[in-house]
């Protein structure tokens, strides 16, 4: 059963290209759908509804970032919002570039290619000198449009940047990745009535829709963490990780000397597993608008989920690394000295200082994205903190 209803009225209809754009990726669904038997687990479906090759969210051709509904984007991110968020993450980067002796950068989704830009002027401009800047990213049309910005941008530093195809073995260097973890393919499960059931896809009635089947011991669920949430109530909808944590064991693997940063949305543990978020965290952006719904417009629309930190902490451990740092953006970008990065800018040029003033409110604001965004980071070698997490860590609270 699909909870939410679809809306398709309330908001603005894709053009027709788009549609049949949608409509070949449902095709394709289907033929999965029936060759699996008719059920398939919510994580390949969202796998498929962003990644599958020139028809997923991130590899189609949707515009995705911008700041408003009307320009055909669905959302806005920090390094979109405000041009002193690069720069001022600029600064525990280099911080941790210097800390282990390191000269590379590799960030992992790089959206429009604007925190790629961003960072690497700063780092130029504080006179940290590096090798490379790496760029993986899952979608490869977007590979284009970062290359594009980034030698608008930084025409005099574009030449060391570099996309990957694959992850190297090894990498010594600092990570970065700016809400990437909350792209990841989500496992989602319903306690009714005391039994955890996993929540599928299926077409019934000429529509995808949930369907519920009560998880087995033979199961592919994370069974000890289900035994572990408790269920506020009779009917408790939530979701689990596994992409999210194999993919920082792979990095934190990988890093064999340096840091690594992920900044998104999301909560440790024991806020997420919580009566206050009885119906999970899914979230499905379209032309700025949040809804809940993701079988809208499979293909053409960004479906994300909360970060559970606990789990992504632990996995980086388990894989070798130390917790370098947890805090909320706010105190993170605060630490890194954004407010100096701000009253550099005249207050009497209002033109300039005003949207500047507005989007640091938003970034750092406990109502907007200071509060709910956290940033983590893990390090190998290193034996400082960085001033970032120097006030504020909430690596106990994990
Ligand atoms: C919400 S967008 C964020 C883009 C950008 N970092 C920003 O802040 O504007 C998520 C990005 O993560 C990428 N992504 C998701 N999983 C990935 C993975 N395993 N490796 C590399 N990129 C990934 C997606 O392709 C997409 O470009």
């Amino acid at each position: 059963m699909n909870p939410i209803a679809h809306q398709p009225d309330s908001l603005p209809a894709p053009g027709p290209g788009a549609l049949a754009q949608s409509e070949a990726l449902v095709a394709q669904l289907r033929a999965e759908l029936e060759a699996a038997g008719g059920w398939l687990p919510f994580d390949r479906y969202m796998e498929r509804a962003l990644y599958s090759p020139g028809f997923g969210y991130y590899s189609g051709g949707a515009r995705k970032f911008g700041l408003r509904g009307d320009d055909g984007s669905d959302f806005v991110t920090a390094p979109e919002l405000s041009p002193l968020f690069a720069p001022t993450l600029a600064r525990p980067v280099a911080e941790a570039l210097q800390a282990s002796g390191t000269r590379n950068l590799l960030e992992f989704g790089a959206g429009t290619g604007k925190l790629a830009a961003g960072l690497v002027n700063a780092l130029d401009e504080l006179g940290v000198e590096f090798d490379s800047y790496s760029i993986v990213d899952l979608s490869g049309e977007l590979r284009e449009r970062q290359r594009e910005t980034i030698e608008a941008a930084a025409p005099a530093l574009a030449a060391k940047v570099r996309w990957l195809d694959a992850l190297p073995e090894q990498f010594e260097g600092v990570v970065i990745g700016n809400e990437v973890l909350d792209a990841m393919p989500v496992k989602l499960f319903a306690n009714l009535g005391g039994v955890w059931h996993e929540r599928g896809v299926v077409w019934r009635d000429e529509a995808f829709a949930f369907e519920d089947r009560p998880v087995t011991r033979s199961g592919p669920a994370d069974h000890a963490l289900l035994a572990e949430i408790e269920t506020f109530g009779e009917n408790y909808v939530t979701e689990t990780h596994d992409a999210a944590r194999a993919f920082i064991r792979t990095v934190c693997t990988m890093l064999t000397r340096g840091a690594a940063f992920f900044i998104d949305y999301g909560f440790p543990q024991h806020e997420y597993y919580h009566a206050q978020r009885a119906q999970g965290t899914l979230m499905c952006h379209y032309r700025h608008r949040a809804h809940g719904d993701p079988f809208l417009y499979p293909g053409l629309q960004d479906i994300t989920a909360h970060v559970e930190f606990t789990g992504i902490a632990e996995a980086g451990v388990e894989a070798g690394a130390d917790l370098l740092g947890f805090t909320s953006q706010a105190r993170f970008l605060m630490n890194a000295g954004i407010t100096d990065a701000l009253s550099s800018i005249d207050p009497t040029d209002t033109t300039r200082f005003l949207p500047a003033a507005n989007a640091v409110q938003k970034l750092l604001s406990e109502a907007e994205m200071g509060e709910l965004f956290k940033v983590i980071a893990f390090s190998r070698g290193l034996t400082e903190t960085l001033k970032a997490f120097s006030s504020g860590d909430r690596s106990h609270t994990l």
